[in-house]
Formats: structure tokens, C-alpha cells, sequence
């Protein structure tokens, strides 16, 4: 028997039953098979890191212990056909070598920092700098380059994975011990979500947010260009030249970065004035609140496939794979080049620690810092 094959026959069973489900006479699951786990590797200190595959209804999903990394997400298309979405890696050493965040878990602050610097409750502090002078995604090691702890949780909804990080006081120079969650739950309806969650002893900055990077005919299929984009957000918050928020919010209307109404995301690419070429930018979402709403709505007239993004968050970041230079090969030998993906990640909104105007990032000792994002998956 194969290794890999011996192995989620060894650990198959153990989990089901650990889950509570059992098996009819005639040995059909009475309840659906919900998570099955498989070993990823080993990081170079020899954490053993976990694969965890969520499916439910069409859709499957394929997590790593390894920064909460979404490395697969597999959605029919109009007529049925399935495929994976997401750009990433068939092996942990893909992940382990570098990579511009696919599919990872952001944090403690995704986005930029100014400077690596901030003052809180009157003192001053320098986060690790990774992105010129700039903090990026939370430093050297963010939550992307950590192992979290994985259980599976009890959850009518779907099946639902919760994996947890503790982030120790200094770590990357932020203040507070930090316990994040993230749980991310396949619903029937081929939608994932993602519920976050965070308590803290000190002050800090939070931001957490998921990087997954898009292509709705699959990575194999070429640029996102085509890809038609439907956004709520009217307004922006405009960047200098290293993507640092200048503090003002100003209106899309009349801007190439009107998305109002569904666009494909290449036609006004000749408008942009970015080095190298394409959207890199935050939106002010109007809701924000309480239940995950509609920010924004992705449609591949190739596939049928539609992505619809719904957030608590007050902001997300649009970025259509602007860095991705052909470097990099990517799960089936697929090489990953400029504008092969997108990213919609919901986030409160860059640099907020340093912008009185912006909606707070500030989490204080007894509060309990949430997010929910949800991506769900039609097709027409
Ligand atoms: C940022 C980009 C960055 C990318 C990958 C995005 O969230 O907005 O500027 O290149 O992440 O690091």
C-alpha cells in the first residue's frame, strides 16, 4: 500500500469516529463524511504540519496547519466541472521557500505599516520591516509562516476546521500575548467561510485577513483579465507611490477604479499608472457590520464560474497579482505570471494604526476582536 494511502487509512477512521459519526449495516455513513486529515511535511525545525480536506455539497476545500493556508478549493463550473481555483503549491516545500502569500492567513496586521512604526496608549513601537521601509503582513514571520493547532468543530452548517495561533508579547514587535482563531467552514451552499477571532493582554493592532489569489477558469487558464469585476465600494483610500494610505477617502466615480458596475478587470489597465501595471488598492466598503454583506462580485464569462465576497470588514484590498513574474511554478507545474490571479481580501484598511480618520484596529485586553468573510461560488 502506499505511504500516503497506508496512512489516511489509518487515520480516517480514528477521526470520523472522533467526530461522532458511525456507519450503517450495510457500511454506508449514516452521517456524511465531514474532515479528513492527512500529514503535509515537516517545517525546518520539524513541526509536523496537517492537510485537512472540508467538503460538502459540489464544493472541497484543502487547509494546511502551516499559516491557515487555503492550498486548494476545488468549484464547478456552469456545466458541473470542477476545478481548483486557487493558485499554490502540491508540496509544504513550495510553501516553505517563499511565496507572496497564497491562500495564507494575514497577520497580526495584514497591509502596510508606515514605517514599521506606531504609537499606542503613549508608547512608541517598531515592527520588523519587510517591504522597503514599510511593515508588510505582519513582518518577517507573520501568521502566514507560523503553525497553528487544528480541531474540528461542531457545526451544523457544514464541515468546520478551527485552527489556532497564540502570538506571544514582541513577536514581530507587536504588544500582547494574541490567541487568533481562524475557522473556516464549507457550507452547503459551496460557499466558505471564514470566522476569526482574537483576544489580547496588552493593546495592539489587528488586522486579519485571508490572501487567497483567484482564477475562476483555474491558474492553468491564463490572465484574470477577462475576469469581470462587480464591486459595492464607491469609495477608495488613495496610496503614495509604496502604497501607503495618504488619509484621504475619495470617490471611484469618474476614476479607473470604478467597479460599480461589472467591468472586466483589464479594460482601463491603459488608465493605471502603477509600476507594474494593475489594481493594488483598498475600497471602503458601505456596510460593515454584524453580518458578512456583499462586497464584491466576480464573474468568468470562460467558465460560468462566479465568486461572490461578503465581510464585516469596513474595507478590502483589490489586487490582481501585479508581482507574480513567472518565477514561480505552482501545483501540476503551472507557472505563475503577472495578472494570473486576483485577491479580494477584507480587511480593515492600510496603516490605520497611524489614520485618526480610519475605522479603529486597536484591540484592548477583555474585547473580543471578529471578522467573518465568506466566499461563495456559483456558476452561470
Ligand atoms: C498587497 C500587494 C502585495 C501582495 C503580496 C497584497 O495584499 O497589496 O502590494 O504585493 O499583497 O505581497
Amino acid at each position: 500500500m502506499p505511504k500516503r494511502v497506508a496512512l489516511i487509512a489509518m487515520v480516517v477512521p480514528l477521526l470520523w469516529a472522533s467526530a461522532g459519526y458511525s456507519e450503517g449495516a450495510d457500511g454506508d455513513a449514516k452521517g456524511p463524511r465531514r474532515i479528513d486529515k492527512m500529514d503535509f511535511g515537516k517545517t525546518a525545525d520539524g513541526t509536523p504540519v496537517e492537510l485537512y480536506v472540508l467538503k460538502n455539497g459540489k464544493m472541497t476545500a484543502k487547509v494546511i496547519t502551516y499559516g491557515a493556508i487555503i492550498t486548494e478549493l476545488h468549484v464547478p463550473d456552469a456545466k458541473g466541472k470542477t476545478t481548483d481555483v486557487v493558485l499554490g503549491f502540491d508540496h509544504l516545500e513550495g510553501y516553505l521557500a517563499g511565496h507572496p502569500y497564497f491562500g495564507a492567513a494575514v497577520g497580526r496586521v495584514a497591509n502596510r505599516v508606515a514605517k514599521g512604526k506606531f504609537t499606542l496608549d503613549g508608547k512608541e513601537y517598531s515592527l520588523a520591516v519587510n517591504n522597503g521601509a514599510n511593515s508588510l503582513h505582519g513582518g518577517l514571520k507573520g501568521f502566514d509562516k507560523v503553525v497553528w493547532k487544528a480541531e474540528e468543530v461542531a457545526n451544523p452548517a457544514g464541515p468546520s476546521l478551527k485552527l489556532t495561533y497564540v502570538s506571544k508579547d514582541g513577536e514581530e514587535g507587536y504588544p500582547g500575548n494574541l490567541t487568533a482563531t481562524v475557522t473556516y467552514t464549507v457550507t452547503e451552499d459551496d460557499a466558505l467561510r471564514i470566522d476569526y477571532s482574537a483576544t489580547t493582554d496588552k493593546a495592539t493592532p489587528i488586522n486579519l485577513t485571508n490572501h487567497s489569489y483567484f482564477n475562476l477558469g483555474g491558474p492553468a487558464s491564463g490572465n484574470i483579465l477577462g475576469h469581470e469585476l462587480f464591486l459595492t465600494a464607491d469609495k477608495y483610500t488613495p496610496a503614495d507611490a509604496n502604497l501607503i494610505p495618504t488619509g484621504e477617502i475619495k470617490p471611484v466615480q469618474g476614476t479607473p477604479f470604478d467597479f460599480t458596475s461589472s467591468t472586466p478587470i483589464g479594460a482601463r489597465f491603459s488608465q493605471l499608472k502603477d509600476d507594474p501595471i494593475g489594481y493594488d488598492l483598498n475600497y471602503v466598503l458601505p456596510a460593515g457590520g454584524k453580518e458578512p454583506t456583499l462586497a464584491a462580485r466576480v464573474h468568468d464569462p470562460e467558465s460560468g464560474r462566479i465568486l461572490e465576497v461578503l465581510t464585516t470588514e469596513p474595507g478590502i484590498q483589490f489586487y490582481t497579482g501585479n508581482f507574480l513574474d513567472g518565477t514561480l511554478k505552482g501545483k501540476g507545474g503551472v507557472v505563475y505570471k503577472k495578472h494570473q490571479a486576483f485577491c479580494l481580501e477584507a480587511q480593515h484598511f492600510p496603516d490605520s494604526i497611524n489614520q485618526p480618520n480610519f475605522p479603529s484596529t486597536v484591540l484592548k485586553p477583555g474585547e473580543t476582536y471578529t471578522q467573518t468573510t465568506v466566499y461563495r461560488f456559483l456558476a452561470r
